[in-house]
């Protein structure tokens, strides 16, 4: 069966011009003059700028055969003019499973090297994902080598999508079949570009509302007013309109009838892309090809779980790992990283897991320690163990180079294998990071770095025996330009296009884009070199371990959530970075990597007793909840040093969190096995009210938990907006019924407001200092009923470290019907899953029936006014399926 027929409107190859080959070589035309009355029917928002990034004049803006006329600010006066001929369909042919289609080129682009015929495949990868891929076919381009994960074969039985190719031949588009509406809207090609080191198309979107494309220092909803974003990755501190640490292609898009799709450019070149407010979106990469996923959910869950399908599902995390870490660059020796751990610990902080930044190190050398200043961190690090805590250390992607010869075994072992990256004659790229004498960096796409970083990585671990691998400097980062021997004069160092990077160079602050790879250039490979590195961290930790591992990555890339978590790099220690600690957050959900979260207190500069006294309590709700501080602020933002009121603040949020760890291991585990988010924003959870489309001051945990900081100083108050239905307020328990309104909280300076979803069932443990201790103390169920009475929930519990998730594991589905818990088994662990100790139920009114619980003598207390039973002193074992009745 051909699945395909239905799905394109046009008829085939009639009537498509003469099949004429313009051979490669053959010079194309320059194109002729703009027609004027063309021109003057564009509308400045849909403009396409003809000289990107270029001094447009109305001479140079001509010869390109484009139209001018200046206008606005910011608008670009030199613009293509309707239906401009770029490339025309020559033929197309139907496929079981797509279509294969020709294209061709009529006149020069303003960019060298212009592939004259190109080929675009498409693929129904399934109902609802689509992937339409353009490439030269008589040239194989680079093509991103992550996401590596394996693509299923095509099956698609009932698309919701049509793939609509044009009459004149000289556009295409993708259309939801329920709606019509315009998902990927190329109808026109004009502007489109096909050259070697420089490729562009624009697509016209169906709303505003957009979300993802990062890594930014943005707010949560994109900006459209001609607004670029540059994917570059990039070793700085977060700044807006720059490029960061990460590169994520990837963006989510509300339609107007509040069902939403997702589209995914898998590319790993450096990239701008620029948003327009009619609205329409340019992709402008210089490099590789174009391969498009387009996701049509409808749900914006939906369409983050196909992502996922295609980039793969976020790693679990060892349950240890959401526990609370502190960290500090600036421990400058082991008394002083005791004293800072001790002083956290006498106050009550429930300090789980303690970091080193660089400062461990001998001469900042990968797979050293400092045996003077760090004398006994092998005895310290048992001793933590033996504690029940943990200890995560800082790696670097670079390698010493400097040392004398026998004396380093990295660069020793390194060069015997001959991993190192290149430069372009063929020798070990030197360069300079935190070593003292200068850096090679390891290829971690070369076939033996694995076995180069295990056996590094194992022998410090017989050492010092570190439980988590933090990746810092991996864009990679160089504090020289390119190379100690500078770089050379290339194409691919100086393009003819080059995006809006920080600083107007590509080489600066990394290696030469001539650099050679085991997998090509580093003009390619440069935004994949930190998921190569994470990728293979991953590995070799989990197999050292024999358990499963942390991995804290700074440069991200898509899949990245498979192998590890992220932290948003060096913020600043402000109230501006606080309340962007949120857009950052939220979009690492969409980017599939839910283990996030920002240095608490912040980085950069000086903290401040009401700052971090707010950031405490967000930051106990960051899936990675870290207090980590910069060497050079000379103030200290522990809790332990802030003072009464933020230690106060700290152990009543972490107190929560802790009490929450299984629901929100239970999240990960979801996380893990569908693509669900874990730090959820609004507008996923509630897609059909467009009030939450901007909502970025707030977020959810899963369903169940909306948490809403405060983000200002001096504040007592905090107006947030609640989405209709029920709520309860998590401290007094108290019912909030709302209408979708934007409602006032009171609050004091120890708290951060917390409210449960009705309808929601929440699994927690007792607080204990060690989260070991919380994973075997007992559950307590909490339903917070809807307003039908009725409430869902999972509860998910495993030993929270073997590596082979879903073998040995218990699974509980929870439900309120009918005042009646159910406890359903679904799967059972070997060993005994904790017990239900109480369960408690929210929003119940005094109407129910109490002679139940009498008759069964239950222990348990009503409370009239705030509606909630406790039935409590329970022993019930989850090793089988039960029910618990009380009306
Ligand atoms: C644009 O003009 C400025 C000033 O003359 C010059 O510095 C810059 O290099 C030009 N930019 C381009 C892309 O030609
Ligand atoms: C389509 O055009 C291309 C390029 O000219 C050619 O190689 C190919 O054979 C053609 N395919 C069909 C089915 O005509
Ligand atoms: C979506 O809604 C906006 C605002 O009402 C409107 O301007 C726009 O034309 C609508 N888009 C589509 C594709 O209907
Ligand atoms: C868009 O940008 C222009 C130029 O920077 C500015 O004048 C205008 O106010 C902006 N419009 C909106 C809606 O932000
Ligand atoms: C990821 O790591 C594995 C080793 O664990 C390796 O085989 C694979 O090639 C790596 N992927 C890429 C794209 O480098
Ligand atoms: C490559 O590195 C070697 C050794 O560091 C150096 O001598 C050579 O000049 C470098 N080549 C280039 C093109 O930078
Ligand atoms: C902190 O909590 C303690 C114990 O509850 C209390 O005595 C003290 O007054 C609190 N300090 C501040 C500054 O709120
Ligand atoms: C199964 O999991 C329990 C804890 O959940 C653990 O104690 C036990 O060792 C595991 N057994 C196997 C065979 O993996
Ligand atoms: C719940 O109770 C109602 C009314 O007593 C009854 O109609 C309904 O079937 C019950 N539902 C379940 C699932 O037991």
């Amino acid at each position: 069966m051909h699945f395909g027929q239905s799905l394109i409107l046009i008829c085939l190859v009639v009537g498509l011009g003469a099949e004429t080959e313009v051979l490669t070589g053959t010079p194309l035309p320059n194109p002729p003059r703009a027609n004027i009355s063309q021109c003057a029917l564009v509308n400045d928002n849909d403009r396409y700028d003809c000289i990107p990034r270029g001094n447009a004049t109305q001479e140079i803006c001509e010869l390109r055969g484009c139209c001018w006329s200046e206008t606005k600010a910011g608008i670009p006066p030199c613009f293509f003019q309707p239906k401009f001929l770029s490339y025309k369909f020559k033929n197309i042919t139907e496929k079981p499973d797509g279509l294969e289609a020709y294209l061709e080129r009529s006149y020069k682009s303003i960019y060298p090297n212009d592939i004259t015929v190109i080929k675009l495949i498409a693929t129904y990868q399934s109902d609802s994902t689509l992937r339409i891929k353009i490439i030269d076919p008589r040239r194989k381009r680079y093509e991103s080598i992550f996401p590596e994960k394996e693509i299923n074969t095509p099956r698609a039985r009932n698309p919701l999508y049509r793939l609509i190719i044009e009459k004149d031949y000289q556009g295409f588009k993708v259309v939801r079949v329920s709606d019509n509406t315009n998902i990927f809207d190329v109808s026109d090609l004009a502007n489109f570009i096909y050259s070697d080191q420089f490729i562009q198309i624009t697509t016209n979107l169906p709303s505003t509302y957009l979300y993802g494309l990062g890594e930014h220092k943005e707010r949560f909803k994109l900006q459209s007013n001609w607004t670029t974003y540059t994917l570059y990755s990039r070793d700085t501190s977060p700044l807006p309109n720059t490029n960061l640490y990460g590169s994520h292609p990837f963006y989510l898009c509300m339609e107007n009838s509040t069902k939403s799709h997702g589209l995914f450019l898998k590319n790993s070149n450096a990239m701008d892309i620029i948003i327009q407010p009619s609205p329409a979106l340019t992709f402008r990469t210089i490099g590789g090809i174009l391969d498009f996923f387009i996701f049509l959910g409808p749900t914006p869950s939906d369409v983050l779980k196909q992502y996922q399908e295609i980039i793969g599902k976020p790693k679990m995390p060892p349950y240890w790992s959401l526990g609370f870490h502190l960290s500090k660059f600036g421990l400058e020796d082991l008394e002083t990283t005791k004293d800072y751990i001790q002083r956290n610990l006498n106050v009550g902080i429930p300090v789980q897991t303690i970091w080193n930044d660089l400062d461990y190190m001998d001469q900042a050398n990968d797979f050293t320690y400092d045996k003077k200043n760090f004398n006994g961190l092998p005895e310290f690090v048992d001793s933590l163990h033996e504690q029940g805590r943990k200890y995560v250390v800082l790696f670097d992607p670079g390698v010493s180079a400097g040392e004398s010869e026998g004396s380093y075994p990295p660069f020793d072992k390194g060069n015997e294998l001959d991993i190192f990256i290149k430069n372009s004659s063929g020798q070990n790229l030197i360069a300079k990071v935190w070593n003292p004498v200068s850096t090679v960096y390891p290829d971690f796409t070369h076939p033996k770095t694995f076995e180069y970083w295990k056996l590094m990585m194992k022998s410090f671990h017989d050492d010092v025996a570190f439980d988590g691998a933090w990746l810092d400097m991996n864009e990679p980062s160089n504090m020289i330009q390119g190379s100690l021997n500078g770089c050379p004069d290339s194409e691919l160092e100086t393009p003819p296009y080059l995006p809006n990077v920080l600083e107007n160079s590509l080489n600066k602050k990394t290696i030469c884009m001539t650099a050679k790879q085991y997998a090509g250039v580093q003009y390619d490979l440069h935004n994949v070199f930190g998921i190569s590195e994470t990728n293979i961290t991953s590995k070799v930790v989990s197999e050292i371990l024999g358990e499963r591992s942390l991995v804290i990555a700074r440069s991200t890339f898509p899949g990245s959530g498979q192998y590890a978590g992220h932290w948003s790099g060096d913020i600043g220690s402000n109230w501006e970075d606080l309340r962007y600690s949120i857009p950052q957050l939220l979009d690492f959900s969409l980017f599939g990597m839910p283990l996030m979260g920002a240095d608490i207190c912040g980085f950069f500069g000086p903290s401040n007793e009401p700052l971090c006294n707010r950031w405490m309590q967000l930051g106990a709700f960051y899936p990675f909840s870290r207090n980590h501080n910069s060497k050079w602020t000379h103030q200290e933002q522990d809790p332990a040093s802030m003072g009464d009121r933020v230690i106060n603040s700290s152990k009543k949020a972490l107190e929560i969190r802790y009490t929450l760890l299984p629901y929100l291991y239970t999240l990960f585990w979801q996380a893990n096995q569908n693509g669900s988010t874990v730090a959820r924003p609004l507008l996923i959870e509630f897609p059909e009210d467009p009030n939450t489309y901007e909502i970025d001051t707030s977020f959810l945990w899963g369903s169940g938990l909306l948490i809403v900081p405060v983000l200002e100083e001096n504040k007592n108050s905090v107006a947030t907006y609640l989405p209709k239905g029920v709520w309860y307020n998590y401290y007094t328990r108290k019912i909030l019924r709302s209408v979708g309104e934007v409602i006032d909280i009171e609050v004091d300076d120890e708290t951060i407001p917390l409210f449960i979803q009705g309808g929601q069932i929440i699994p927690t443990q007792d607080f204990k200092p060690l989260t070991e201790d919380v994973r075997n103390s007992d559950l307590t169920i909490v339903a917070a009923l809807d307003e039908n009475g009725n409430a869902n929930g999972m509860f998910y519990w495993d030993d929270g470290i073997s590596i082979d998730v879903g073998k040995n594991y218990t699974l509980l589905s929870l439900k309120v019907r009918n005042g009646t818990l159910s406890v359903d088994v679904i799967n059972k662990s070997i060993e005994e899953p904790p017990k239900i100790k109480s369960i408690e139920i929210l929003g119940l009114d005094e109407s129910f029936n109490q002679r139940i619980l009498h008759q069964r003598q239950y222990d348990y207390v009503y409370n009239k006014e705030r509606q909630n039973l406790m039935i409590q002193n329970l022993n019930i074992n989850c090793s089988s399926s039960t029910s618990l009745q009380w009306s």
